[in-house]
């Protein structure tokens, strides 16, 4: 039988593992009805840098791991050219369930909203409360807000550290699917340029 979970306290897992397995039932919002599995994320417990990302897509859902569909792509060939190794990185999503809209055989990508952000926030701060890393990068808006705590202007804090209250430290970039939906070859490739020099600069501040 599943153990019951105290929400309304602060997660106190003793380990990554422990989150994991007790976030498979999580039914903290309706996203759980509709999708295979809870997306967990993954990555050494110590890892001093954590990526977050929006919430797994078709491709994560089927596998139950994050970014391993076409956005994981572009990430992954961002991090090998910023010299930055995802084998020691913790990788995870603001939202751990996928949400979609049945489109015939499809299942098109619909975003969570502030709600669905906020209920899954607790195991964003229990990821965070394990790892303790140094720095956290905030791939996108939706990532931004889960980590701030309210809606910021992704285009304007890009490339700079916001430091929280309890002195986490958060790196603002884009999401990597927002290079994906760029239609133009040229601007594409400008716009993961600049994608590559914000991982350059979270390399940099890694040391
Ligand atoms: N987009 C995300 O934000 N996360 C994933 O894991 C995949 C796509």
């Amino acid at each position: 039988m599943a153990t019951q979970l105290a929400f309304d306290e602060p997660a106190n897992f003793p380990t990554i593992e422990a989150a994991r397995d007790a976030a498979r039932t999580c039914q903290r919002c309706p996203l759980w009805r509709d999708a295979t599995e809870t997306v967990f994320g993954e990555g050494p417990e110590h890892a001093g840098l954590v990526l977050v990302g929006e919430q797994p897509g078709d491709q994560e859902d089927l596998a139950g791991r994050p970014f391993v569909g076409p956005a994981g792509k572009v990430l992954d060939e961002v991090l090998t050219e910023a010299e930055i190794d995802r084998a020691k990185v913790y990788v995870t999503n603001a939202v751990k369930h996928f949400k979609f809209e049945p489109r015939g055989k499809r299942r098109l990508h619909m975003k969570p909203n502030a709600g669905e952000i906020q209920a899954c926030r607790w195991w964003l701060d229990a990821e965070l409360s394990l790892t303790r890393p140094k720095l956290v990068v905030a791939l996108g808006a939706t990532a931004a807000q889960a980590l701030l705590g309210k809606a910021v202007p992704v285009t304007k804090l890009r490339g700079s550290v916001v430091e929280r209250d309890d002195g986490l430290r958060i790196f603002v970039t884009i999401h990597p699917s927002f290079i994906l939906r760029i239609p133009e070859e040229i601007d594409k490739q400008a716009e993961f340029r600049r994608f590559l020099a914000d991982m350059r600069e979270v390399g940099r501040l890694m040391g």
